[in-house]
């Protein structure tokens, strides 16, 4: 499972979060996202038709990587893989979460913010993680203390990660991407432009691509 995201993620050094409550604006947001650049999105489960917008993001673009994103329980994950997701991610790391994942094979990262949590996802099996909110957390000097004790992990940051400290967190060697809300702005989606989204998409991958 791992290598599924390893695989999955090397392509694709940001995650862009996609929040809406209706299908159509979110196949929109996702068709700006991919205009940009995007190879992978992650729907965030925090609408009431937050399943009805990944389903119709994964059938307009079914070549696309899109998984869920704030699966708060293993029956979030299931009725996500249901509509879709090809990975699921949370914010924090719970057990039901992880092993409904495992159980349909699809990569999972769960968030982590401390040692302990780590610990725990790595006795769980899980090499790659999601370190939220990465910058209240401690950023990237939290980051790297983890990578150091924990060698075998890689790390998604996510949560306070923008244009302004990307670099930053990628050319840490154990972030494999980051993932964030800034390329969709709500201001940009409420205004319609999408034009918008998919010029902070084109930044971010130029950053991305200076990376060391
Ligand atoms: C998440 O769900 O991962 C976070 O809400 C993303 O945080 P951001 O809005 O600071 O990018």
């Amino acid at each position: 499972m791992t290598e599924k995201l390893s695989k999955l993620l090397s392509r694709a050094p940001v995650v862009p979060l996609v929040q809406s409550n209706d299908r159509n604006e979110a196949v929109a947001i996702a068709e700006a996202l991919l205009d940009g650049g995007m190879l992978v999105l992650e729907v965030v489960l925090r609408t009431d038709a937050a399943y009805e917008c990944l389903q119709a993001i994964t059938e307009a673009f079914p070549e696309v990587e899109v998984g869920a994103g704030t699966v708060l329980s293993g029956a979030h994950a299931e009725k996500a893989t249901a509509h879709g997701a090809k990975f699921i991610v949370s914010p924090g790391l719970h057990e039901s979460v992880v092993r409904v994942a495992q159980d349909n094979d699809i990569p999972v990262l769960p968030g982590i913010a401390t040692a302990t949590e780590l610990q725990q996802a790595w006795n769980m099996g899980l090499r790659i993680v999601k370190f939220f909110p990465a910058g209240l957390s401690g950023g990237p000097k939290m980051l790297k203390a983890l990578s150091s004790v924990f060698r075998d992990v890689a790390f998604m940051p996510t949560g306070g990660v923008n244009k302004d400290n990307l670099l930053e967190f990628l050319n840490i060697p154990s972030v494999v991407a980051c993932g964030g809300s800034w390329l969709t702005p709500k201001a940009a989606i409420e205004a319609q432009n999408f034009q918008a989204i998919e010029k902070l998409s084109c930044q971010a991958l130029e950053i991305a691509e200076s990376r060391g």
